[in-house]
């Protein structure tokens, strides 16, 4: 484990790596097994059989486990993180309070695999006042903050007490913030849960998530679940993942840095409505993202005209990717409402910031817009 009194930047570098011991590698490489040279007692060895446990995912796990502050599980993607905290807990007749404007996938595993079977589902907009009255009767809270894709900020410790106070546990979706941005353990949080697919390992190549617990008792159950869905990560790409965590503060930080200068012009454009970012002062989450998150990051949303118009745009960009996904090097954006499935107008855009070079990333947003705005 790196030392704890190291900051973040170098805790990044560091986290994980095994002792150094002469001839070994850094990080050395990934572990590939399905079955491990394993005789007697099942309880004398970590490592038996690849759905169980292998020591590549112990590796990224306690790196995970030092930027978070808990005990890690990692999952094969985002979605599996989050079904293995919801599937497992909520049964017929059970409450589950919601943000109504979190990740579409959670919404939907929600709405096909919770609430069908009888759990009653609570969604109340991130930014609602009303939030923490809906808590009352919940059997599990789910936060997400900043939410994805319109960036409202909810007070996560104000809703953790309250989930608390209502002998409720409450998970949070970190995916947006990173544990660099944002710490929900730290804040009171039962469970962190992100989508590693994103920043974490930020290169846009890998599917991965992670679930990271404050009570030990409690990621042993998520392991549970692990072994009986299984849910399992791959070793090569949760090796990848422990390998980019080393950049991820520089990623962020550049990422971050370009973001809020881009957000500054994009606000100052007429031909833009609602531009949102949380590290705009003008920004309306902008006052409880500064106390809350120690970065405001590096995704950017504003609404054109029209659908058509920001299709022009996308179009028109010469460097940002058109994808889905974000949290990658590449700067990316998409039309959103090109799903369907959140509340936003046909001309929103949720734009990634990356790493290239600030100003060829802004140079070329506003030539794109400027493009649509002729049209
Ligand atoms: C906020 C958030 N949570 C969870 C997920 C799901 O992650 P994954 O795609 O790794 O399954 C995503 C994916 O976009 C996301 O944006």
């Amino acid at each position: 484990m790196a030392d704890p009194s190291f900051r973040e930047a170098t805790r990044v570098v560091r986290a994980g790596l095994p002792e150094a011991e002469q001839g070994s590698a850094f990080l050395g490489g990934p572990t590939f097994a399905a079955p491990f040279h394993f005789r007697g007692d099942p309880a004398s060895s970590d490592y038996v059989y690849g759905r169980y446990g292998n020591p590549t995912w112990t590796a990224y796990q306690s790196a995970l486990g030092e930027l978070e502050g808990g005990d890690v599980v990692l999952f094969s993607s985002g979605m599996a993180a989050a079904a293995a905290v919801l599937l497992p807990r909520l049964r017929p007749g059970d409450v589950l309070v919601a943000p109504a404007d979190c990740y579409m996938g959670v919404r939907s595993l929600i709405r096909r695999h919770l609430a069908e079977r009888g759990v009653e589902a609570r969604l109340v907009p991130t930014a609602d006042p009303g939030f923490a009255a809906a808590i009352e009767g919940a059997s599990l809270v789910w936060l997400e903050s900043p939410s994805n894709p319109g960036l409202d900020v909810c007070d996560l410790r104000q809703l953790i007490d309250a989930a608390h106070a209502a002998g409720a546990p409450v998970a949070v979706d970190n995916t947006f913030a990173t544990p660099l941005g944002q710490r929900p353990l730290e804040l009171g949080a039962d469970f962190s849960m992100a989508s590693a697919s994103k920043y974490l390992s930020g290169h846009a190549d890998i599917v991965l998530g992670y679930v990271a617990a404050r009570d030990p008792a409690e990621a042993e159950r998520l392991v549970d679940w692990r072994i009986h869905a299984g849910a399992i990560p791959g070793p090569f790409e949760v090796w990848l993942a422990h390998r980019s965590l080393a950049t991820l503060d520089m990623r962020v930080a550049r990422a971050c840095a370009t973001a809020s200068a881009l957000a500054e012009r994009l606000a100052a454009r007429d031909d833009l409505g609602n531009v949102r970012y949380p590290g705009l002062e003008s920004d309306p989450a902008h006052e409880l993202a500064a106390r809350q998150m120690s970065r405001f990051g590096s995704i950017v949303c504003f609404t054109l005209e029209s659908g058509e118009r920001a299709e022009h745009f996308l179009a028109s960009c010469r460097l940002v990717n058109e994808a889905t996904s974000f949290g990658g090097v590449h700067t990316s954006a998409e039309r959103r409402a090109r799903w369907g499935g959140d509340d936003i107008a046909e001309g929103f855009v949720r734009l990634s910031v990356g790493c290239e070079d600030p100003a060829d990333v802004i140079t070329d947003v506003e030539q794109a817009l400027d493009q649509a705005a002729s049209r």
